[in-house]
């Protein structure tokens, strides 16, 4: 049977970097108030002329490079994204931007600040059942552009950012996804969304078959509404349940675990599961301070600059996890 390994990361992030001060110009905050409460102080944020499909591709390019694979023997790219650049899918943009000759499926995936381990997760799938042998899984995002930048409860949180790893098929004997651990909570939803306005006309048809409001007009999108308490809440108890559901399937426990790498939302989240995971912080993968919340980008970004300055090592155990929007929640335990 066959397993599937990571055999490269890549990362890019946009030229504009926006600190706590230059926040505090725009709403009432301080560099004191984010630091403490988040452990964020800086972020990045991509310009109007900038376009995420493009650093996107940037950071496959730079995964592919490290990998040694040619982009013509991509077979899969998986866009990880909630802020794709066309509703139908930006996968296939960055498939030609790559210049894949072999046209491999490209698809999105929509899963918010878990779509990472999702796309991770679906490669190893394709790979292990579908016949597939070199899988981009991409993380980008541009939350900035959803932002309401005068909401100070939001604003501070979030950066924009891409990450990149080449999976790839290998002999079970050397396989690299020990185990993972997926969930979702629809219910949850009201706590954490970027959800189209409502129209003011509950029907386009009357009761009585009559015509009320057509032809409809193009709906937009809110800016992110959270209550950032019950985020907090849901992810310091879903997180650790979720690791350890994973761990347990793995046959593996805490001491067989070299980092601890999670989305990146928060630092007191970070803390609170590397506590009740009984992980020492010099285990622990963080650059949430120089870019925030980037949604699924934060995950692949922070393995790719852990690896590139040599903290991870080939053969490393990771533990990993992300969760956010949906609700949605899941955890992965790889080897580098
Ligand atoms: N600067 C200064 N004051 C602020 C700011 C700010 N940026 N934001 C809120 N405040 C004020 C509030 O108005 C409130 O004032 P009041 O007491 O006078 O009413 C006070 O600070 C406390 O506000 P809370 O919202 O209760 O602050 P809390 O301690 O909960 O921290 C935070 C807020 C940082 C957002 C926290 O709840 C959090 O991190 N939650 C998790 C959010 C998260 O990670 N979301 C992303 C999930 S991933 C995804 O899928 C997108």
């Amino acid at each position: 049977s066959r397993g599937c390994k990571l055999i490269g990361s890549g990362s890019a992030i946009p030229a504009l970097q926006i600190s706590n001060d230059d926040l505090s110009k725009i709403v009432d905050t301080s560099d004191e108030w984010i630091s403490v409460r988040t452990g964020i102080r800086n972020r990045r944020v991509l310009s109007a002329k900038e376009s995420l499909t493009n650093l996107a591709a940037e950071a496959a390019r730079k995964a592919l490079e490290m990998a040694q694979v040619d982009a013509d023997d991509v077979d899969m790219v998986l866009m990880c994204s909630s802020t794709p650049e066309d509703l139908f899918g930006s996968a296939p943009q960055i498939q030609k931007a790559l210049g894949c000759k072999g046209n491999p499926l490209a698809y999105d995936i929509t899963a918010a600040c878990s779509g990472f381990v999702l796309g991770l997760v679906s490669a190893a799938c394709h790979i292990r059942g579908g016949g597939f042998n070199n899988v981009l899984v991409i993380g980008a995002d541009s939350l900035s552009r959803y932002v309401d930048w005068t909401d100070r409860g939001t604003c501070i949180l979030f950066g924009d950012a891409a990450g990149a790893v080449l999976v790839q098929s290998c002999d079970a004997e050397e396989d690299g996804l020990f185990a993972f651990d997926l969930h979702s909570d629809g219910d949850g939803q009201r706590h954490l969304k970027a959800s189209i306005k409502e129209s003011k006309i509950d029907h386009a048809v009357g009761t009585n078959g009559s015509i009320l409001d057509f032809p409809p007009k193009p709906i937009s999108y809110s800016c992110i509404e959270m209550n950032g308490k019950e985020v907090f809440r849901f992810a310091c108890r879903c997180v650790p349940q979720s690791i350890e559901s994973a761990l347990g399937k793995a046959g593996l426990d805490g001491s067989n675990i070299d980092w601890l790498l999670l989305h990146q939302a928060n630092r007191r989240i970070i803390d609170a599961v590397a506590t009740r995971l009984e992980m020492p912080q010099e285990r622990v993968i963080s650059n949430l301070a120089n870019y925030g919340n980037t949604s699924a980008a934060s995950i692949p970004l922070a393995l790719d600059e852990a690896v590139r300055s040599g903290k991870v090592k080939s053969g490393d155990v990771i533990a990993t996890a992300g969760f956010g929007a949906g609700l949605t929640w899941g955890s992965a335990i790889i080897r580098w």
